[in-house]
């Protein structure tokens, strides 16, 4: 079955320019995203059916795409004309599209799921927007990073685990036949001053990583926390993330999250919501540490025969059989 039938986030909204469209690559297609001058949004197969130039290479003219060789022009649905030819009948392959959250999405025409409902359950949480990481390793070794925590012991200089006690790590994982869960705490690495004071936290508190992941599409919903390990009592500010995994193609990936943050602090909300450009710069330098990661690996096979695994790393198998079933639909092992 094919990926694109479900929504997959592709593209933050501020980065879709008002007269060019967008290049994105998705579960193996090239897509021309655009936004005509009526607001409606399309995305197309990037390639012309005249002569196969690039779509994206093309301009926004009125409410249409004009390619940029001969200039014929295609609507968001993908109705095409030809200037030199007007009898002439040409169609681009056209996908459905739609704005939500901050992020432009895409699925193939015809698919029945309908946008998720990101918001839902966290109206009391300030939304910091979207933010997109490009990964240049395939989808398995993205999950793989995202579904544990050890490797907070070595990456991540402002959060994760200290070093010096990360065997006191306690990792508790739930499945069910289409998602697991994980909830993990250990003693939290000194963390930074901004956190100090956001979160109240201090050296010596739990870190806490409690994560559920979905495959359709990929993704997962972590929140963060701190806790003083005594009273087991949360400290004052946590966030959340919704991940979602993108595969561009074989070898390369993207995460595309979306971060909401809480806090006890009096006053607090009114400071996030003026400082989301903040929260998703921070946002952006911790994933491309993920992402620095995943490009240097020592090659890009995905399975996982051979490895030496460790507590951590139960969730790897479980990774690979759920996108097998559930994300490309096969439904037997
Ligand atoms: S290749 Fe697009 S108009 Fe000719
Ligand atoms: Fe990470």
């Amino acid at each position: 079955m094919s990926r694109m039938r479900f929504w997959h986030p592709v593209l933050c909204t501020r980065d879709l320019p008002r007269e060019r469209p967008v290049a994105v690559r998705v579960a193996g297609r090239d897509l021309a995203v655009f936004r005509a001058r009526d607001g409606k949004l399309g995305a197309l197969e990037d390639r012309c059916v005249h002569r196969r130039l690039k779509l994206s290479i093309g301009k926004v003219v009125d409410n249409k795409l004009r390619c940029a060789y001969h200039g014929w022009s295609f609507t968001t649905e993908g109705a095409g004309e030809s200037p030199g030819t007007p009898k002439l009948h040409a169609c681009a392959a056209s996908y459905d599209c739609a704005e939500a959250y901050g992020a432009i999405w895409v699925r193939e025409r015809g698919g029945r799921q309908p946008l998720p409902e990101l918001h839902r359950g966290f109206e009391q949480w300030t939304f910091a927007g979207c933010v997109i990481n490009a990964i240049k390793a395939p989808l398995e070794l993205l999950l793989d990073n995202f579904a544990e925590i050890e490797h907070t012991v070595a990456v991540h200089p402002q959060f994760g685990l200290e070093p010096d006690r990360a065997s006191e790590t306690v990792v508790k994982l739930e499945t069910t036949a289409k998602s697991f869960t994980a909830r993990c705490h250990g003693p939290s690495k000194p963390p930074p001053l901004v956190t100090k004071l956001l979160a109240w936290t201090w050296a010596g508190d739990h870190f806490h990583s409690d994560f559920t992941f979905h495959f359709d599409p990929p993704r997962s919903a972590v929140t963060h926390y701190w806790t003083q390990p005594r009273t087991g009592r949360e400290r004052m500010a946590k966030y959340f993330l919704y991940h979602y995994f993108v595969p561009k193609d074989e070898r390369e990936s993207m995460v595309v999250t979306f971060g909401y943050l809480r806090s006890r602090w009096p006053g607090f909300d009114w400071v996030a919501r003026r400082m989301g450009w903040f929260v998703r710069a921070k946002i952006k330098e911790t994933i491309d540490e993920d992402a620095w990661l995943l490009e240097n690996m020592a090659d890009y096979d995905t399975g996982i025969e051979g490895m030496k695994l460790s507590r951590f790393d139960k969730v790897l198998g479980i990774t690979r059989e759920r996108l097998r079933k559930v994300y490309d639909g096969k439904l037997q092992a």
